[in-house]
């Protein structure tokens, strides 16, 4: 029998890959997981495999998560929600900077100030935000508007910490690098292809893997706060420079 103080986990974008993934890991460590993505279908389908609560919301609509909070509550909040886009500042469009600041970023803040109140009142709560490699490092290929709202994620983790001082509320960033699920086919709109070029020729993490990295913070006895873990397949690595060689014709 578990010890662990957690009763309930609010978990975003769980759906499908990672965020599914942390459903099923925590329902199996015994606490009452709410499930929170658009998709209502899916949604209802891991309800039934993890006995998991569901609810069909996007995390961008400010008055449902108002709702919702007010009506559930919280030990365990995993911002996980995410999206990307391909390119780079060059040819992103109004719509691809309003969607990305809203649902990884804006979202994560929203909650985040929704849930503290109450984890602070009954000293007791965790908050885990899941990043990117892409909020720590620049790399050539990378959606600048993804990059700066997961340093922003990075940002208000370490703050978070701070405002949190001598409370029993732990904040985790768990900060992954490759993993496979659906977020590139999501990228350039077909599954067999993101397949094909992102995974099937490399060695990528699992879903499960991050579901493992976060059970192993929140599961952590209360004295031990898991601050941040980065997460790379063993076959990945970050680092590179790019030097473009003069030329006489910059174009
Ligand atoms: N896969 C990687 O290589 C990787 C690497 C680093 C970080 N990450 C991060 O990991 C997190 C999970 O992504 P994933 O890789 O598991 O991708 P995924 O399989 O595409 O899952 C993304 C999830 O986010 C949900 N979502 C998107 N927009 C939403 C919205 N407006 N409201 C509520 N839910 C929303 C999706 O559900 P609905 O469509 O049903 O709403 C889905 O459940 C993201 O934050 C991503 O940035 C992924």
């Amino acid at each position: 029998m578990s010890n662990q103080p957690y009763r309930t986990a609010l978990v975003t974008g769980a759906s499908s890959g990672i965020g599914a993934a942390i459903v099923r890991r925590l329902s199996e460590a015994g606490i009452e997981v709410h499930a929170l993505a658009r998709d209502a279908k899916r949604l209802a389908q891991l309800a039934e495999e993890t006995g998991c609560i569901p609810h069909a919301l996007s995390v961008s609509d400010v008055a449902g998560i108002e709702a919702l909070m007010n009506e559930i509550e919280v030990d365990v909040l995993v911002n996980n929600a995410g999206q990307s886009r391909t390119g780079n500042i060059t040819n992103t469009t109004v719509d691809d900077i309003d969607a990305l600041v809203d649902v990884n970023l804006r979202a994560v803040l929203q909650l985040t100030r929704l849930v503290v109140p109450g984890m602070i009142a009954r000293d007791r709560g965790h908050i885990v935000n899941i990043s990117s490699i892409a909020g720590h490092y620049a790399f050539a290929g990378g959606n600048t508007v993804y990059h700066a709202t997961k340093a922003g994620v990075h940002s208000l983790s370490q703050q978070l910490r701070c405002d949190l001082y001598g409370r029993h509320v732990r904040v985790t960033e768990v900060s992954p690098a490759r993993v496979e699920t659906e977020v590139f086919g999501r990228l350039i709109g077909n599954m067999e292809e993101a397949k094909k070029r992102f995974f099937d020729e490399y060695e990528s993490l699992l879903p499960e893997d991050i579901a493992n990295s976060v059970a192993f913070a929140v599961l952590a006895p209360q004295r031990m706060n898991v601050s941040f873990m980065e997460v790379l397949p063993t076959m990945q690595v970050v680092g590179g420079l790019n030097f473009a060689k003069k030329s006489a014709d910059p174009a």
